[in-house]
């Protein structure tokens, strides 16, 4: 898909076309969270405004209007409806928990939103603080005035790659420094050195050859969950493609304070850059605590019976 002007787009829900609304007020009770990307897509209409869509109305979103590359699209987004988001009505919030996404199935399925922690949502966000501090969703003034100093200091006043990697490593070292309960392995070591470059892939006006994003556009997005007047989406399908860069430029290993701060240990059992596949084997068989705990009751349900002569199946695996 070409670069667009985003501000012409059309989209369309539930069958019914509509023309992108110019960022309507919101409604007391629509629902914002800790992803800067999807809120604004909310607020566009490019997602109902109410902040509960299915992985499809993301997905096409994403690459809608910020021309996200479809595996990273779908990737992402089916991480978090897995642990954030309601199976069977297939609604997810993009912030805290709600009714609107459904009747909840029983536990252990949270359905928390995105706003949960340690499933997708984790530690030294950039505008964001950790879970451990209370509000792990809400745009946290010091940390984004800590995001202009770096873009001023480090970018001459665009957040670009630079900035990226300094800002990356200061906020691990904050949360190392600061979180007793500081946990960065996966799938948290993936997504903290991909969000980094997201505003450089995605908030970056696709015309423009310079990969920077200038405090004022930082501040719509940040802020405001605003797309800037007459903004075009990035030139050509992407999608993290700038982590691995971030994460060279302080290399460090997956890993947790294990017993208070300052006590960051290696965690070898985490995925990490070398062990990619581990992310996704991870994710299936820690991370989506329900196939765990169904396999668990399975194996409940069968010691019932386990006298009467039956085999005992393992349709979901064992543990
Ligand atoms: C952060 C979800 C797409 C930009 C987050 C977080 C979540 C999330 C749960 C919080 C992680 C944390 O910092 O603790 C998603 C999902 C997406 C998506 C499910 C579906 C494709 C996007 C897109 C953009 C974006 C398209 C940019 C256009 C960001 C940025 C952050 C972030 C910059 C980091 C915020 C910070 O560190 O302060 N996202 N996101 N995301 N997202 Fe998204
Ligand atoms: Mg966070």
């Amino acid at each position: 898909m070409p670069p667009l002007p985003v501000s012409d787009l059309k989209t369309t829900f539930g069958g019914k076309p509509v023309q992108k609304p110019a960022y309507p007020p919101l409604e007391r009770d629509d629902i914002r969270g800790p992803c800067p990307g999807l809120n604004t897509l909310a607020s566009h209409g490019y997602l109902p405004s109410n902040g509960v869509a299915s992985p499809s109305q993301i997905i096409n979103a994403v690459q809608e209007a910020f021309n996200m590359e479809s595996g990273t699209a779908r990737f992402v987004t089916y991480a978090a409806h897995l642990v954030d988001g309601n199976l069977v009505t297939d609604l997810l919030s993009i912030g805290g928990k709600t009714s609107k996404t459904g009747p909840n199935p029983p536990a252990p399925a949270s359905v928390g939103g995105l706003n949960t922690h340690a499933v997708f949502e984790g530690d030294s966000s950039m505008t964001r603080a950790d879970f451990f501090f209370g509000d792990n969703h809400s745009l946290n003034e010091t940390l984004f005035k800590q995001f202009i100093d770096f873009s001023n200091r480090f970018g001459g006043g665009f957040y670009n790659l630079t900035v990226a990697q300094e800002l990356r490593h200061q906020r691990v070292q904050e949360s190392i420094a600061t979180n007793p309960t500081f946990n960065f392995t996966a799938p948290r070591f993936f997504t903290a050195f991909a969000e980094s470059s997201f505003p450089i892939e995605f908030f970056v006006d696709g015309r423009n050859p310079v990969r920077g994003l200038s405090i004022a556009n930082a501040t719509l997005f940040f802020k405001e969950s605003k797309f800037p007047v007459d903004f075009f989406r990035a030139a050509a399908p992407t999608g993290g493609s700038l982590a691995l860069d971030i994460f060279s430029a302080y290399p460090i290993a997956a890993g947790r304070n294990v017993n208070g701060i300052n006590t960051y240990t290696p965690d070898p059992t985490s995925a990490d850059f070398d062990k990619q596949c581990l992310l996704y084997s991870n994710f299936v068989t820690k991370t989506v605590v329900l196939r765990r705990n169904l396999i668990i009751n399975l194996g409940f349900f069968f010691d019932a019976i386990e006298n009467s002569g039956c085999t005992e199946l393992f349709p979901y695996g064992k543990l």
